[in-house]
Parts: structure tokens; sequence; C-alpha cells
């Protein structure tokens, strides 16, 4: 009897390990609790999922994405199916035979908020709908505010980097940003870091010189010729592109209104100033915003 019931206590440990062992694959999909997107661009719902192989191989896969609780079919396999208000404006961007389910909307708009979920059919296993974890987007009519930031001392012959950060939803389709340096030249900045989903960078590197004396933004030290003139640009590569723009000192005194603002006789005691691009943005948009882009 004792016998008996340690054998049948050796199977229970074996279930037990065997139910917690790591390698147990089950059926769990990891996306975002919520992703943020813009009206009338893309946004990418990152996804994987797993499934109970148990070392065989299933090569035929059929995911489908659903909108609200399997009210609409976002993306299917087979396009066919997908629903009107999707139909051509959804895909995957990875593979489903690599276990990713990531979906990419365009031409986001509002009705496009809800909750999103993921199904997985595959032939020769089974089906199943991890609706569980899902994801619900949202959809803004307005973009995020981009910061732009340079280094504090600047001294004439060593370069010098200005970085603007801008936040985005669609990988795919990068926000443009123009860097305008002085009135003349203006260079479209490669992203830094294209494949990060959130914040992409761009920089700008730049040798302030005695000689090119209006590319400052900020002057401390007296080695930039003093008394010269300096032109400030403010651009935005926004869309609209901005129409009004405003200066400030750092005491909140209104400047100018103009793209350009010229600083007579710069002087050690240059404070730092910034400036605003203002436009109407969005077809929806109910009043101007404001990018507020701070030069120091
Ligand atoms: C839900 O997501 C978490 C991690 O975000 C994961 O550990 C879990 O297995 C998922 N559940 C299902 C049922 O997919
Ligand atoms: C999985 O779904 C497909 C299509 O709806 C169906 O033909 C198939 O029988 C389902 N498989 C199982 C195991 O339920
Ligand atoms: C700048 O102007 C001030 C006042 O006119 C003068 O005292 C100073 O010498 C000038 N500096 C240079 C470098 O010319």
């Amino acid at each position: 009897k004792q016998k008996k019931s340690l054998i049948l206590n050796f199977f229970l440990l074996l279930v037990i390990l065997l139910s917690v062992s790591p390698t147990a694959v089950e059926w769990s999909a990891e996306m975002p609790k919520s992703v943020v997107g813009l009206s009338g661009s893309c946004v990418v719902i990152p996804c994987t999922f797993s499934y109970p192989a148990k070392g065989k191989t299933y090569t035929e896969f059929t995911g489908i994405w659903y909108k609200g609780y399997y009210e609409f079919i976002v993306y299917h396999t087979d396009t066919s199916k997908i629903s009107d208000t999707f139909k051509g404006r959804t895909s995957l961007t990875g593979d489903l035979l690599q276990n990713d389910c990531s979906l990419k909307i365009s031409s986001l708009s509002s009705s496009d908020t809800g909750p999103f979920l993921f199904r997985i059919e595959i032939k020769d296993l089974d089906n199943f709908s991890y609706g569980q974890n899902q994801t619900s987007v949202t959809v803004k009519e307005t973009p995020e505010i981009p910061t732009v930031s340079v280094e504090e001392e600047m001294t004439s012959g060593k370069p010098v980097t200005a970085t603007c950060a801008v936040s985005h939803s669609c990988p795919s389709d990068l926000p443009r940003v123009t860097w305008n340096y002085d009135g003349t030249h203006s260079s479209l900045s490669q992203p830094q870091n294209p494949s990060q989903l959130k914040l992409t960078s761009y920089t700008l590197t730049f040798t302030p010189s005695r000689e090119d004396h209006n590319k400052h933004l900020m002057v401390s030290k007296p080695s930039v010729k003093e008394n010269d003139s300096v032109e400030l640009t403010c651009s935005s590569d926004s869309n609209p592109p901005a129409n009004s723009y405003q200066w400030f000192s750092s005491n909140g005194m209104l400047l100018g209104n103009k793209h350009t603002h010229k600083l007579e006789r710069v002087s050690r005691h240059t404070r730092a100033i910034s400036c605003t691009a203002i436009n109407t943005l969005g077809k929806k948009s109910s009043g101007p915003q404001k990018i507020n882009v701070l030069c120091k």
C-alpha cells in the first residue's frame, strides 16, 4: 500500500514538474495595453504569440485581428474577409511563422478607437483567441510637441549638436525634420533611431565659427565676435506649415513675430531665447495649436 502511494506521489510530482517547466509553451500573446496614433497617420501594435507546438512544426497559419468584441474583422490572412471599414488599411508587419502578429493600421481616424484582439488558427493543431490580452487604440487629432535642445555652451570652432525629439506612432512614415540653422542653409535630418517605436531623435551638428557670425542660438563665450548681429531662424516642418512665429526672451518678453529674428550686438550677456511656431493643425482642429520649439 505504501509502495503504491509512493508511486502515486512520484507521478504527481512529475505532473507538477512538467506543468511548471519553463519549456512548456502555452497559448499566450503579448501586446501593449494601449497605443496612441495620430489621425491620418498609421499606428503599429507590436505583438508576439506562442502556442503549444510540442516539438511539431506547423506551417499553415491564419491570423485574424478583431476590433471590439469580434465586431469588426480588422485583419484576416484571407483579405476578402476584412470588414469594409478596414479594407486596404491593415497589414501584418511581421511573419506569423516567426510568432510575430504585429498589426499596422494606416489612415487612422477617430472611429478606429477601441480594443483590438488577435486570433490564430493553426492547421492540424487548434484555433485560439488571445482575448485576455488586448490593445486599446487611441487616436489623437494633434501631434505631440517636439522638443529641441542644444548644448548650453558654445565655443567658436568646436562642433555643437542640436537635437530634436519627435514622438510618433508610425515607424514606416516618420516625421520629416528640417534643420534651418541660418537663413539659407537647411538640411533634411535623418532620424537617429527609426526603429524606436515612440520617440525619434534628429540631430544637427554644426561648428560655430568667428566668420559665420550668425548661427548661434546662445552665445556664452566672448570668443564669438562681440557686437555682431545674430540671425536666428525658427523652423518647423509641421503640416500644415507654420504660419506665424513668436520669439521670447528668457524673461518671457515678446521680441518679434517673424520667421527669423535678428539679435543685434550679441554680448556675453546674451540670454537664451525661445521661439514658438504656430499653425492650424489637422482638418478637424478647432483652433491654432502651438508647437513650442525651445532654442536654448
Ligand atoms: C498576457 O500578457 C502577459 C505579459 O504581458 C503574458 O505573461 C501572459 O502570458 C499573456 N496572457 C495571455 C493569455 O496571452
Ligand atoms: C479552426 O477554424 C477554422 C476556420 O474557422 C475551422 O475550419 C477549423 O475547423 C477550426 N479548427 C478547430 C480545431 O476548431
Ligand atoms: C562692443 O561694443 C561696446 C560698446 O559700444 C564696446 O565698448 C566694445 O569694445 C565692443 N566690443 C568689440 C569686441 O568690438
